[in-house]
This record gives C-alpha cells, sequence and structure tokens, in this order.
C-alpha cells in the first residue's frame, strides 16, 4: 500500500483542516442529538469521507471538532511539559489535566483523586495486575478470568503468572466461560471461585457479543472479599456508569474509544485498594519510589511516571464534553434501537449466522455491536467486499484472550453517528453479494 504523506507545511499550518475549524462546538444539551445528520456535522472526518459507513467503533471512534482542535491547540498555542516548570504556560497545562481528570471524575460519578491517566485499556489494565498482583498475590492464590475477553484483560495476568513463577511464587488462573448467547456462564464462575480466589478480572460489555456482563450478579457470586478488575472500554461514554454504586476495585477504560485522542486511558482505584498498590514504573517528576517502599502517595504520584500523552490527555475533556452535550442517556438507548434495527436488518438474510451476542438472545437492544457470518462466504470476502463500498467493520483477529472461532465473525459496531439509512446499506451490499 501506497502512503501519501502530506507536505511539511500542510502538516503544520493551523488552518490545514478548515472542516475542523467550520464545525460547530456542541454545547449541552444538543437541541438534534437524535439525528445522526446534526452529529456528523460535528465530526470533520464525515466532511471529508461523507460516503464512508464508520461501523468500526468498538475499535476506535471517530474525533469530534472539539478534540481535534484541542489537540491542534495544545501543540500549536501551549505547548509544554506538566508539573517540571514554574512558568505560567506549564502551570496552565497541569491545570488542564487536572481540569480533563475532573471532567472524566463527573461522567463516572468519582472522585478525580481516584483516576489516574495511562496509555489506554491496556496501560490500565496491565497496570493493575503489575502494580497490585505482584504485591499482594501468595503461592496458591487464584485470579480468575474468561479466555473470551479481550486479551488486554486476559494477558496481563497470565504475563504476571510467568512473571511470579520465575521469582518461585506459583499463582493460579482459574478460567471461566461465555454462554452460547454471548453473556458469562455464572455457573462456571460459581464452580470456580474458592476461598483462594483474590480476584477477577471482566468486560463490561463484551467488544465481541455486544452483551453487558451483570457486574452485580458477579459480585454476588464471588462475595466480598474477591476484588473485581472491570473492562470499562466498550462501556465507558456508551452507558451511564456511577462509580460510586458500582461494586468493583478497578476500572480500566480507553480514551479513544471515547471520541479522545489515541494513547490515552483511565484507571480508577477504589480508595479501599490504594495502600495495597506499588509503583511499577517509576522516573520522570511524577512516580515515587523509596527504600523501603512506601504508599502513603497520591496515587498520580505512584501510577503517572514520566511525561504522558499530554494532548490526549487534553482531549479528554471536550470528548466527556460532548458525550454530556448529546447526553449519556441519549447514547444508550440510541446504540440500542440501532442494534434492534441492525438484528432486524440482518436476520431474514439467507446464511445469516449470527453470532453470540443480541442476535442469538432475543434480546430488544443492546449496546451498538452485533457480530455475524454468512453461510459459504468467508469473513475476509465479506470485509473487502464491503471495504470495496467504504463500509468499514471488523473482521479477522478481535482480539479474544483465546483466539478461535470468534474469528468467523463480522463485527458491526455503531455510534450516535451511524443511521439506519448506513445500516440498509450494509444489508443490501451484503445481499448484492449472494
Ligand atoms: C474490551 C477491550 N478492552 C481493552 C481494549 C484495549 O484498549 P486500548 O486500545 O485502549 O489499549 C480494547 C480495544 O479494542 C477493548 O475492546
Amino acid at each position: 500500500m501506497t502512503m501519501v504523506v502530506p507536505a511539511a507545511q500542510e502538516c503544520l499550518s493551523f488552518d490545514a483542516s478548515p472542516s475542523v475549524s467550520a464545525c460547530p462546538v456542541p454545547q449541552a444539551p444538543l437541541a438534534n442529538a437524535l439525528d445522526p445528520k446534526a452529529i456528523r456535522t460535528l465530526f470533520p472526518i464525515f466532511a471529508e469521507k461523507p460516503d464512508v459507513v464508520f461501523f468500526d467503533n468498538a475499535s476506535t471512534t471517530q474525533k469530534p471538532a472539539s478534540v481535534i482542535r484541542t489537540i491542534e491547540e495544545y501543540y500549536t498555542k501551549a505547548c509544554s511539559n506538566t508539573g517540571r516548570a514554574s512558568y505560567r504556560m506549564s502551570s496552565q497545562t497541569a491545570g488542564a489535566i487536572e481540569a480533563s481528570r475532573q471532567a472524566v471524575a463527573s461522567l463516572l460519578s468519582a472522585r478525580a483523586q481516584d483516576i489516574v491517566f495511562t496509555g489506554g485499556a491496556t496501560d490500565s489494565l496491565n497496570t493493575v495486575a503489575l502494580s497490585w498482583g505482584l504485591a499482594n498475590l501468595n503461592d496458591g492464590d487464584e485470579i480468575m478470568l474468561c479466555m473470551q475477553d479481550h486479551k488486554s484483560a486476559v494477558l496481563p495476568w497470565i504475563n504476571l503468572k510467568g512473571i511470579l513463577s520465575s521469582f518461585g511464587r506459583q499463582i493460579k488462573i482459574v478460567p471461566f466461560e461465555i454462554h452460547d448467547v454471548g453473556d458469562y456462564d455464572l455457573k462456571t464462575i460459581r464452580n470456580g471461585v474458592s476461598e483462594r480466589t483474590r480476584l477477577i478480572s471482566m468486560s463490561h460489555i463484551h467488544h465481541v457479543y455486544g452483551m453487558d456482563m451483570e457486574v452485580p450478579d458477579i459480585r454476588e457470586i464471588v462475595g466480598d472479599n474477591v476484588l473485581i478488575s472491570l473492562d470499562a472500554s466498550q462501556s465507558a461514554g456508551h452507558i451511564a456508569i456511577d462509580l460510586s454504586q458500582l461494586p468493583v476495585d478497578f476500572v480500566s477504560l480507553s480514551g479513544h474509544k471515547m471520541f479522545a485522542g489515541t494513547g490515552v486511558g483511565v484507571l480508577w482505584v477504589h480508595p479501599a485498594r490504594q495502600a495495597e498498590l506499588i509503583a511499577t514504573r517509576v522516573g520522570g517528576t511524577g512516580a515515587f519510589v523509596s527504600e523501603p517502599p512506601t504508599t502513603s502517595v497520591s496515587l498520580q504520584t505512584l501510577l503517572e511516571a514520566g511525561t504522558p500523552n499530554i494532548a490526549s490527555i487534553l482531549s479528554m475533556k471536550p470528548a466527556v464534553e460532548f458525550i454530556e452535550a448529546v447526553g449519556i442517556e441519549t447514547i444508550a438507548n440510541r446504540l440500542s434501537s440501532l442494534t434492534l434495527y441492525l438484528y432486524e436488518a440482518l436476520k431474514n438474510l439467507p446464511g445469516i449466522d449470527f453470532g453470540p451476542g443480541p442476535g442469538r438472545c432475543g434480546c430488544q437492544g443492546g449496546y451498538g455491536i452485533i457480530s455475524f457470518g454468512i453461510e459459504g462466504i468467508s469473513v475476509s470476502d465479506l470485509g473487502f467486499m464491503l471495504d470495496s463500498e467504504d463500509i468499514l467493520v471488523r473482521t479477522g483477529d478481535h482480539c479474544i484472550g483465546k483466539a478461535g472461532e470468534q474469528d468467523q465473525y463480522v463485527r458491526v459496531s455503531m455510534q450516535v453517528y451511524n443511521s439506519e439509512e448506513e445500516i440498509d446499506r450494509l444489508v443490501e451490499t451484503l445481499e448484492d453479494s449472494f
């Protein structure tokens, strides 16, 4: 593939993106939040590529102009490091980072001091395994996880098991399963939990099956002594999350899946767990290490080492403002009705083979994700065919912990800028392929 690299002048000019400056900034509440055409006017990419149907939102969302503008303005007008200098521009950057933290905290009904910025959900989930797991797991302790969850929620624990083993500590990974309809098989959790279970790693909404994995049920089964590490990558910014009520210990999420820039994520740590963590990366002015180790420092001092991805952290604030302007309930309802519409549109296609999730469970709605195959056509052929019509879906590796049957599905994942007309276009294109 040949990449067209724009000339340096074009890259650097602040005026190089007329569609960015032309896009309005959303005001809360947005008057026409249910109208995808109105929402699309806030996203410069749709002015550049009006014919593209973007159905790969579980992988990353498109960015509203307010997010792009914030990133551009940081680099063009305010580029400075944070926490390292006494001049005003640097203090302003530090203040803007705290404003972003506060915005994320409000979205999640959390306290800003319980939130750290990371490099993404993968980074957050690895931090839980290393910062908590290294310090707290003993010989014979058990971690429960589901091999059909995202690799980022699975592999950090398998990696930790290897690390601990090389230092003579043996922990056990106890797997649990997913039902054919796409939610967790609670029986396998009930059977797997033991007196040695220390933590269960789970998804909030599954990234391929698109089901709510029922935190309250899992908490009831495992009891109060087992920690829950929740991967909220597909739920944050999609449904209302109230961390003052959700019975979990760690929450990991990804900024770029909720309209912010790439390379930023969030880790929320329950206040009761914070004293159990150790620093796993130290250096810069952020992180702290001492001999002997002490945990009497803030979560940010402990876990935010080095220069962070400042531009993307700053973009979290306009991303949250966009979500609030549309309304989190409106987003959740819209994703649910789009899921239902997609299911109804797909279900009569000859050879349709729904994967686990809304296609199989008979749910009246969902969270914007449906995975399916079509008998007699390979998923890669489906992917190429849809791409040739500018309909972008996920095929191939779905990043589940255990590679296998899930790769036989095409995943459609939607957002508030998607429309019923786009779903009709997808289905018509599939029909034409028979
Ligand atoms: C459920 C889930 N967890 C974790 C990740 C990893 O997120 P990030 O790209 O921010 O590391 C993804 C991304 O695809 C995901 O869908």
